[in-house]
């Protein structure tokens, strides 16, 4: 069992999905203006980012019926980050920005269970990328 309900996500990110665009470069717009220091960490083409971003929560909420490999995919991609300079501490800011975005752009769709059913799905995704960075700040201390 999954700890959020994946029904509910389905259905909400059908309606974001068709809009991915626009509220990829909503989320970074809203991120940056509360965290500017986080702004630093990435590259300047902030267009490519939002789409790198959407891609990656589509294809997770693809791999919902297939918890072992969004698992794995997961664990890749929080080691990835893990080099990108991304700490445990901005996990929650990250997590805030697109439940705002999300709530922004859905208006009255993302209502409490959606947004309880969101809330929940990050925290996974969230706890799933730190065990992948833990394991490559492990590797690292086996080298060093
Ligand atoms: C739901 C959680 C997240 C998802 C789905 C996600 C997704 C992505 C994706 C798909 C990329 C493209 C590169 C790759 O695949 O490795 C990326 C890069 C990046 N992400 Fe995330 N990310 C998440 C959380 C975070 C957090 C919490 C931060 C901290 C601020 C962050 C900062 C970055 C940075 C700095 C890059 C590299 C950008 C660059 O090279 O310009 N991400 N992210």
């Amino acid at each position: 069992m999954q700890p959020f309900p994946a029904d509910v996500i389905r259905t909400s990110f059908a309606l974001v999905e068709p809009r991915a665009e626009e509220i990829g470069r909503a989320f970074y717009a809203r991120l940056f203006a509360h965290e500017p220091s986080v702004r630093s960490l990435f590259g300047s083409d902030i267009e490519a980012q939002a789409g790198r971003l959407m891609q990656m929560i589509a294809a997770a909420v693809r791999l919902l019926d297939r918890p072992a490999e969004l698992e794995s995919a997961l664990h890749a991609l929080g080691e990835r980050h893990q080099g990108y300079g991304v700490t445990a501490a901005h996990y929650p800011l990250v997590g805030q920005a697109l439940i705002d975005t999300l709530a922004a752009k859905l208006g009255p769709a993302f209502d409490g269970e959606v947004r309880a059913a969101w809330r929940d799905f990050y925290a996974y995704v969230e706890s799933t990328m730190q065990v992948g960075a833990s394991f490559a700040a492990d590797a690292r201390a086996r080298v060093a």
